[in-house]
């Protein structure tokens, strides 16, 4: 069964399902990347609704809630039922801006640049699952904001 196969089944909204369709038809993707079938599908059809809404109008979602009430499963299902590849970062206290957007590193006799996982979900179009946000430190959060708000900019010292 299709992930939008499942959520007719749910009853989700059918212009919310057509605009989810329409979204795809507009940003086709090499089946290399796409995200892979989700571990779990996620119940749940005012959740559905409300995060499906919110990505069609362009929006970013923060997921608050207890442990194990199934925000890394809906992440996973989002990716899926939008037919994007997803990344998952988890924000932990080492976590810093050349993790997440990439660094140096010295190739071949040459100084390259080693693209993050932030860097490369944003260039495929990706879903980026920011996990433990709360958690994040501030040099972090300094990353985030340019990449969250309305700048949508990732800047790399160094390579403009
Ligand atoms: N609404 C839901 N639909 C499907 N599974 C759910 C739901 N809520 C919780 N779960 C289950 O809870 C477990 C933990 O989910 P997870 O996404 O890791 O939670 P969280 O990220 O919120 O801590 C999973 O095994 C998942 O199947
Ligand atoms: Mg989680």
């Amino acid at each position: 069964m299709s992930m939008l196969d499942f959520l007719k089944q749910e009853m989700i909204d059918s212009e919310i399902l057509s605009g989810i369709e329409e979204f795809r038809r507009r940003y086709p993707i090499k089946t290399t990347t796409l995200s892979r079938c989700p571990r779990y599908l996620y119940y749940g059809k005012a959740i559905w609704e409300q995060a499906a809404a919110a990505l069609l109008c362009g929006e970013n979602i923060l997921l608050t809630g207890s442990k194990a009430t199934g925000k890394n499963v809906l992440a996973e299902n989002l990716a899926a039922v939008f037919g994007r590849p997803s990344w998952n970062v988890s924000l932990h206290i080492n976590m810093d801006a050349s993790y997440m957007i990439g660094t140096d590193t010295f190739q071949d006799g040459q100084v390259t640049f080693r693209p993050g996982p932030v860097y490369q979900c944003a260039q495929e179009g990706g879903f980026c699952v920011l996990d433990e946000i709360n958690m994040a430190r501030n040099e972090a959060l300094a990353v985030l904001h340019s990449i969250l708000d309305f700048r949508r900019v990732i800047h790399v010292p160094g390579y403009g």
